[in-house]
């Protein structure tokens, strides 16, 4: 099923978030998300916890903050149902959603073109000596 995370997760959360990147833990609090209640929105089967996705709300905008799905579990449209389920509980029309990503991330930048998000910048050198693409979708 797909709900939004309770502090029961954390653990979970953070094993699968370090499994895709190494910094994980230092990077993200996840702890202190949830009591800032950024929504934390996870896919959680029978096998465990294999997909979330982090959103915080920002005056006037959501930012898509991070994103992960189990490896085993790509391709299966995961990441696309997430993020749905955001837009349809958590935002109204008119609404926008922002996010970076790397410009090499063809994975990423391809399931949010498929969804709707258009490329708005490109920041240079944003992951080290990586480009991001700012996108952003409106609802
Ligand atoms: C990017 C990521 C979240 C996609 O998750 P996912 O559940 O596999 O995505 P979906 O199944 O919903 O894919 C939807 C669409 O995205 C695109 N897409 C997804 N994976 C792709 C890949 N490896 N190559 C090319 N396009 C891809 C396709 O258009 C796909 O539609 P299709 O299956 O009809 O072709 C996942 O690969 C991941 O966790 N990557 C590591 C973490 C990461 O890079 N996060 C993003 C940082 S901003």
């Amino acid at each position: 099923m797909i709900r939004k995370a309770t502090e029961k997760d954390i653990v979970e959360i953070i094993k699968l978030g370090s499994i895709l990147n190494t910094n994980f833990s230092k990077t993200y609090d996840i702890s202190q998300y949830l009591k800032d209640e950024k929504y934390i929105i996870l896919l959680n089967e029978d096998d465990g916890i294999n997909a979330f996705i982090i959103v915080y709300k920002n005056i006037d905008y959501f930012e898509l903050e991070a994103i992960a799905v189990n490896i085993n579990f790509r391709k299966k449209g995961i990441a696309s149902r997430l993020i749905n389920f955001f837009e349809e509980k958590y935002t109204k029309k008119g609404d926008s959603i922002l996010l970076e990503v790397a410009v090499n991330n063809e994975a990423a930048v391809s399931l949010y073109k498929k969804i709707g998000f258009e490329i708005i910048n490109i920041r240079k050198k944003y992951y080290d000596q990586i480009d991001a693409y700012v996108m952003k979708k409106v609802i």
